[in-house]
């Protein structure tokens, strides 16, 4: 049985989940996600959400901000789009019912400071505003009649008319698997959205879930649609330091309040690095930790905000709190152990102002998505603010273009060729080489003879799993594995064309930015790319 909407929504973070409610009155959707619906990077975000709200900030200085952040890379016109959004954004989530802190007042936002940014303008709940706008959104959208929700499926591959081998390059729906029994449907759709977050899990140490494989990037890549700056990795300068702590941030809001780093011996290092010290942004920051760490040979830095009031402490940080103390560290009282880790995808599939990406009804929002707002480098919090805006933006022009389900005929998954997998090991191997090697060569400082390195690897990796893929029957984590094989080898691709250092891309090979002519993106082009022969491409490794 194929399964039918007029918009099918894959994934269920920020984006996925606000695209769902904005066209949930007018639309029948079907939404699926990998795991839980609440499983996705959403809901560990921590900071908040920039939006220009109080009375001494203004648009420019938010645009300025994201530009300077962005190094020469951002779209005024993307970064002017989002700014000007951002407070009908924050207000549209006040009305599915989600509390910010406010002043003491109780009418104004409790705005905090981050990296980056030249005023308080970060709106949030406690240090867990991710949670807040997921699990709230996720409410909305299960009391929805007309959302079909799916979870513990996994999207393997788009369809479209050129698969087909028909005319045109329509996006016509997915293949899904249902983790659950372990069949693949097809799910078909007049409209088809890639929500599907970033792809940080392709390095060793992340600040993400498992979700994040980059698996909208690589169907979108898979079925003609061009990626943009994927060499942008960002790396978030402090997450905990600890042998039992999988991946847990600390949030920049802790610096923004007045958190210090120091090293080993108590002293303080960030004015060295930057005239900001520790709210330079997380590019300069990550270096500088990753610099007196190699230099020095220590496995951590320490960020210390014992020094303000306990209370304050508590009552602002209070997750943050709850979780080091669960590994023994009281930070209203001692330094806590940090490390950069991977926390950002800058890059993604090539979208324009309406969400669009390169195939007819085919739609990326969220990380997955580049849009142009971030640049070279995200400014912080500048991420959930793009869900939203990209959300909202991608259901207008979904509305405006009324378009009817699709009438070709589709054919079942073919399975009948491949075998049960009698060697498991192949693929959590090759996951652990692919991440280790992503790590170490691809990392915070590149070089090209290391680049090349991962290059050799990652060939020999796809052309492992592809032969793998082929011929056995299809899991969720050999999916995953697919995807990020093939997302490692876009990074190595746009980082190898990458002759400067920029933002978020730094090589000793070439340590400062190329001043010959101006800033150029990344873009890549799959063979399938179906405008290939009409637009020149900016960049082309
Ligand atoms: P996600 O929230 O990651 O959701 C992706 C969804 O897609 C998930 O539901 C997943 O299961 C699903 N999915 C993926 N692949 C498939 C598939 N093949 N089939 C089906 N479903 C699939 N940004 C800010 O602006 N402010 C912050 O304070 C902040 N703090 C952060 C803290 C942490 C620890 C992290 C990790 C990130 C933080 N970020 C922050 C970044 C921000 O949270 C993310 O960029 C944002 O939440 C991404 O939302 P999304 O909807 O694009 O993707
Ligand atoms: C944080 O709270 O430090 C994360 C903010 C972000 O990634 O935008």
């Amino acid at each position: 049985m194929q399964i039918e909407s007029d918009v099918l929504i894959i994934g269920s973070g920020a984006a996925g989940l606000s695209l769902a409610l904005r066209l949930a009155d007018t639309h029948h959707i079907s939404l699926i996600s990998k795991g839980n619906l609440a499983d996705g990077s959403t809901l560990y975000a921590q900071g908040g959400i920039a939006a220009v709200l109080g009375d001494d900030d203004s648009i420019e200085a938010h645009i300025n901000d994201t530009l300077t952040a962005g190094a020469g890379l951002c779209d005024p016109e993307v970064v002017r789009f989002v700014v000007e959004r951002a407070a009908s954004n924050i207000r549209w989530l006040l009305e599915t019912g989600i509390r910010f802190n406010l002043e003491p007042d109780g009418t104004h936002f409790d705005l905090t400071r981050e990296g980056g940014h030249s005023h308080r303008r970060i709106v949030h709940a406690d240090d867990a505003t991710g949670r807040a706008v997921e699990t709230t959104l996720e409410d909305k959208v299960r009391a929805h009649p007309n959302i079909d929700i799916h979870e513990h499926h996994i999207a393997v591959d788009l369809i479209t008319r050129a698969k087909l081998g028909l005319p045109g390059s329509r996006c016509l729906g997915a293949y899904v698997l249902d983790k659950a029994d372990d069949t693949v449907r097809v799910f078909r759709a007049a409209n088809v959205v890639l929500a599907t977050g970033g792809a940080s899990k392709v390095y060793l140490y992340t600040s993400n879930p498992d979700t994040s494989t980059g698996d909208g990037i690589a169907m979108g890549w898979r079925a003609g649609c061009r990626v943009a700056n994927l060499e942008f990795n960002q790396f978030h300068p402090t997450c905990l330091y600890h042998p039992r702590a999988k991946s847990f941030l600390i949030s920049e809001a802790v610096r923004g309040e007045g958190g210090r780093l120091l090293l080993p011996d108590g002293q303080t290092f960030m004015e060295r690095f930057d005239p900001r010290a520790e709210l330079a942004p997380r590019d300069i920051v990550a270096r500088a930790i990753d610099h007196e760490m190699k230099r020095l040979g220590i496995e951590h830095v320490n960020l210390d905000i014992s020094h303000k009031p306990a209370d304050f402490v508590k009552r602002r940080f209070p997750t943050i709190y709850r979780r080091c103390l669960e590994f023994g560290i009281d930070i209203t009282r001692e330094p806590i152990p940090v490390v950069p880790a991977a926390h950002y995808t800058c890059g993604g599939l090539v979208t324009d102002l309406q969400g669009r990406a390169d195939l007819d009804s085919l739609y990326a929002i969220g990380e997955t998505a580049h849009t142009g707002l971030h640049g070279a480098n995200r400014l912080a919090s500048n991420s959930l603010l793009e869900c939203l805006v990209f959300a909202e933006a991608a259901s207008e022009d979904i509305r405006a273009c009324a378009r009817s389900r699709p009438s070709e005929t589709i054919p079942e998954w073919d399975a009948s060729q491949v075998t049960d997998s009698d060697e498991e090991v192949v693929v959590s191997h090759n996951w652990d080489e692919l991440r280790r090697f992503m790590w170490d060569y691809v990392g915070i400082v590149r070089t090209d003879k290391r680049l090349q390195r991962a290059a050799h690897r990652a060939a020999l990796l796809l052309a492992e799993i592809e032969e793998y893929y082929g011929d056995f029957v299809i899991t969720g984590d050999l999916l995953e594995l697919r995807n990020l094989a093939l997302v490692a080898d876009l990074i190595i691709r746009s980082a190898s064309a990458r002759k400067e250092s920029r933002g978020l891309h730094y090589t000793l090979d070439y340590p400062e930015p190329d001043t010959r002519h101006p800033p150029r993106n990344t873009v890549l082009a799959p063979d399938n790319y179906p405008g290939r022969d009409e637009t020149p491409l900016s960049v082309e490794a």
